[in-house]
């Protein structure tokens, strides 16, 4: 059920959503200082951003996520979309995407936009993932959890490896310009997160609006925004029979998947990728 993937800088990249033009546009992109980029390693919490971002840039007006698709309300900076909707954002823009830090446009380096970085814990990551890819019809089928696993570890996944795409964003040289926060920490409490990003964006939001603004990105709101849902996807794109993109939205549900051996193989490997960096991580 999938078609060869798109090549680019030694990353495997979807075809339905990426060619080489959307590529070269988005490292060329003209970034603005007001620009806000939510960026993600896949299945760490993209989708929730393309909520998150407007309501918090806007003080929690419900216009952008009522009546935009996601993708088009906060565009995916390296997707063909990008180009046909550039001119309808309203400053300030809102992005997403799951660019390593390495292709990111040069314009990013000289502006003063903004970046959040979301991470999720790499076994939750990947079990999202090999979901994703049975309900996608653009990917790949993922074969067994064995099998996906090995390649999710050897990088052979859209956007490449998981460590590699950590450690180019967590070493980014963006001083603070640069927002860390993890998909752990929003489920936990996601009115605390959203405090954090509004201060971050230099947005003084009342305790009535974070609440307001938690309330819409609850999993279960988002779930049923046809705006963010995917449900105008046409069934052979994404299939929500097979497993709904809002497929649980929980944290911990690798320990339903992962036997002992997978457990100990994945976090062997990791460790060993991110062995004497400067920076940690919260999963062991
Ligand atoms: S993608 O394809 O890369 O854009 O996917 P992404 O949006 O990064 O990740 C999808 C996972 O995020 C979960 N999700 C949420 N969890 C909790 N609360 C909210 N509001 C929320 N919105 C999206 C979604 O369910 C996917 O995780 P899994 O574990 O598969 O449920």
């Amino acid at each position: 059920s999938s078609s060869e993937s798109v090549q680019y800088h030694g990353l495997l990249l979807p075809p339905v959503a990426h060619t080489l033009e959307s590529l070269e546009y988005a490292q060329h992109f003209s970034v603005e200082d007001t620009d806000v980029f939510g960026v993600t390693y896949p299945k760490s919490g993209t989708v929730w951003m393309q909520e998150i971002l407007p309501l918090v840039l806007n003080g929690g007006d419900l216009t952008p996520i009522q009546t935009i698709p996601n993708w088009d309300r906060v565009p995916w900076l390296e997707e063909t979309r990008l180009a046909k909707v550039v001119d309808r954002l309203k400053s300030p823009r809102a992005l997403v995407s799951h660019f390593p830090y390495y292709l990111m446009p040069q314009s990013l380096h000289t502006s003063k936009a903004k970046v959040i970085y979301i991470m999720r814990n790499p076994k939750d990551v990947m079990v999202s993932s090999y979901y994703f890819h049975r309900m996608a019809g653009f990917l790949e089928d993922p074969g067994t959890f064995d099998e996906f696993m090995e390649k999710f570890l050897e990088g052979k996944v859209l956007f490449g490896k998981w460590t590699d795409h950590v450690k180019g964003w967590r070493l980014a040289k963006l001083g603070d310009r640069i927002l860390y926060i993890t998909y752990e920490e929003m489920v936990k409490d996601l009115p605390e997160a959203l405090r954090h990003i509004s201060d971050f964006l230099g947005r003084n939001l009342s305790e009535e609006t974070i609440q307001k603004i938690a309330e819409h990105c609850s999993f279960k709101s988002m779930k049923a925004n046809q705006m963010s849902n995917f449900s105008l996807v046409p069934k052979k794109y994404m299939d929500s029979e097979k497993s709904n993109f809002f497929r649980k939205g929980v944290v911990g549900d690798w320990k339903n998947h992962f036997n002992t051996e997978q457990l100990a193989r994945f976090t062997s490997v990791i460790r060993k990728e991110l062995e004497g960096e400067s920076f940690s991580l919260p999963w062991s």
